[in-house]
């Protein structure tokens, strides 16, 4: 059972949005826990693949939803978490393109998101959590106690993500990531299972050409008028 006296901080939006830094930062201020939905899935694409379960095989993959063998940590340095499966460090093995197509597609699998509920809400534990991901205000946590919506506009999506890759060296283009990225908006807004929507009541904010630092203070303006304090003691 969720335990209702335990703040919830549910952040819902499209990649791009911003959403992991900000709510990385929001949980740093609060004390509070974070919880990345998206490495769940991720995590589970993984398992998959080393488990051998074809992708398409529902039944084995909502087992290994419900029983892999995952945890998070902070880093030595503290300054951002590491994610662990069967023992293992897999952080920067579930930020590849293949693991996050793969994700992409168990996350649209209903028994593969039943499974991934009750693991979700195990999260929200004293004194608070921040909740990443597309279904956060809408399905795993209807009661929050704060809803946020972030977004920004596919053009400044699609450049954020242009930035990531030519950082890490690889070759792309502008114009196809912006494709990509409203192909992709499309899909998750439309589809059937947790559609990428607002919750309701969820407060809409547009990080578009606003820089972090504002964009944590805009979020932690709402968390403070909601009553969360955000001092800690
Ligand atoms: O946010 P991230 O890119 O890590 O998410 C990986 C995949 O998991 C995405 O394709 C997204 O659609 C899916 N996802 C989801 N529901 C969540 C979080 C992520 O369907 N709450």
């Amino acid at each position: 059972m969720m335990d209702q006296a335990v703040a919830v901080i549910a952040v819902d939006g499209p990649s791009g949005s911003g959403k992991g830094t900000i709510c990385q930062r929001i949980a740093a201020v609060l004390g509070f826990h974070y919880l990345d939905s998206g490495a769940l899935y991720r995590l589970l694409a993984l398992a998959a693949r080393r488990h051998k379960v074809p992708l398409e095989d529902v039944e084995d993959l909502s087992v290994l939803a419900e029983h892999m063998d995952i945890s998070f940590r902070m880093n030595a340095d503290g300054d951002h978490p590491e994610v662990i499966l069967e023992g293992e460090d897999v952080t920067a093995q579930i930020r590849t393109e293949e693991v996050g197509a793969g994700a992409s597609k168990v996350a649209a699998i209903p028994a593969v998101r039943t499974a991934l509920l009750s693991r979700q809400r195990a999260f929200a534990t004293a004194p608070g959590l921040v909740a990443d991901g597309r279904d956060m205000g809408t399905v795993v946590f209807p009661d929050a106690r704060v809803k946020i919506f972030l977004t920004a506009s596919a053009e400044e999506r699609a450049r954020r993500r242009y930035n990531q890759l030519i950082g890490k060296g690889e070759s792309v283009s502008l114009p196809g990531l912006i494709e990509q990225v409203r192909a992709r908006d499309e899909r998750d807004t439309r589809r059937e299972v947790s559609p990428l929507i607002p919750a309701e009541g969820a407060e809409v904010v547009d990080t578009t050409g606003v820089d972090i630092e504002q964009v944590v203070e805009t979020v932690l303006k709402i968390v403070r008028n909601a009553g969360i304090s955000t001092y800690r003691v």
